[in-house]
């Protein structure tokens, strides 16, 4: 196995391996952020520019060498807690586990780096992803009103990563 490569089978036994993000995935990456946010996806940009400012918080999950889905996670020091910045798995490989391989990699990954805290935002009409994160252990904190560009309300999650 390739260093920094951690591989977990998903729920239909498929080996899936999550790894750092390359350049080469933006495609993939860019194909499924546009069926999972088709009204607001993020540019290409962002991801780019994640790549060179922030490569440890960007994981893909692959599977038979295609890449499925990918999370984004931040590390804010001066809070000493981490922040998942975006998610999505593609269409065709949801509820098999995917995403929750995806948040179970950032979390080790922000708990090894020093915090136990990961905090996020959801728009308040995604229920799917509201439920997504229940089920990780996600507890609402706060809302805030008009956070997104359309002006609909986040819904602030809060979890307590275990020592
Ligand atoms: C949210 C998302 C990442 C979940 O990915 P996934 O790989 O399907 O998640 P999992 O298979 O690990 O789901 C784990 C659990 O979360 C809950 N869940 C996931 N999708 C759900 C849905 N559509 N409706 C209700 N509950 C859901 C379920 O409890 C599920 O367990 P179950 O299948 O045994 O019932 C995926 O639906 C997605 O990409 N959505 C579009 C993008 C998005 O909204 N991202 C979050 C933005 S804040």
């Amino acid at each position: 196995m390739p260093e920094g490569v951690i591989e977990y089978v998903d729920r239909r036994g498929r080996r899936v391996r999550v790894r750092r993000a390359h350049r080469r995935d933006i495609p993939e990456i860019t194909e499924i952020e546009e069926l999972a946010f088709p009204k607001s996806p993020y540019p290409t940009y962002v991801f780019l520019y994640t790549l060179s400012n922030n490569p440890e918080g960007f994981l893909v999950a692959e599977v038979h060498g295609r890449v499925v889905g990918y999370v984004i996670f931040e590390v804010r020091r001066w809070l000493n807690e981490g922040h998942i910045v975006s998610i999505a798995v593609h269409p065709e490989h949801r509820r098999c586990g995917i995403g929750t391989i995806l948040m179970r990699e950032a979390e080790r990954r922000i708990r090894e780096r020093g915090c136990d805290v990961v905090r996020l935002e959801v728009r308040e009409s995604n229920f799917p992803a509201r439920r997504f994160y229940e089920r990780l252990g996600y507890r609402v904190e706060r809302r805030e009103p008009g956070y997104y560009q359309d002006g609909e309300t986040a819904v602030i999650m809060v979890k307590r990563l275990r020592k």
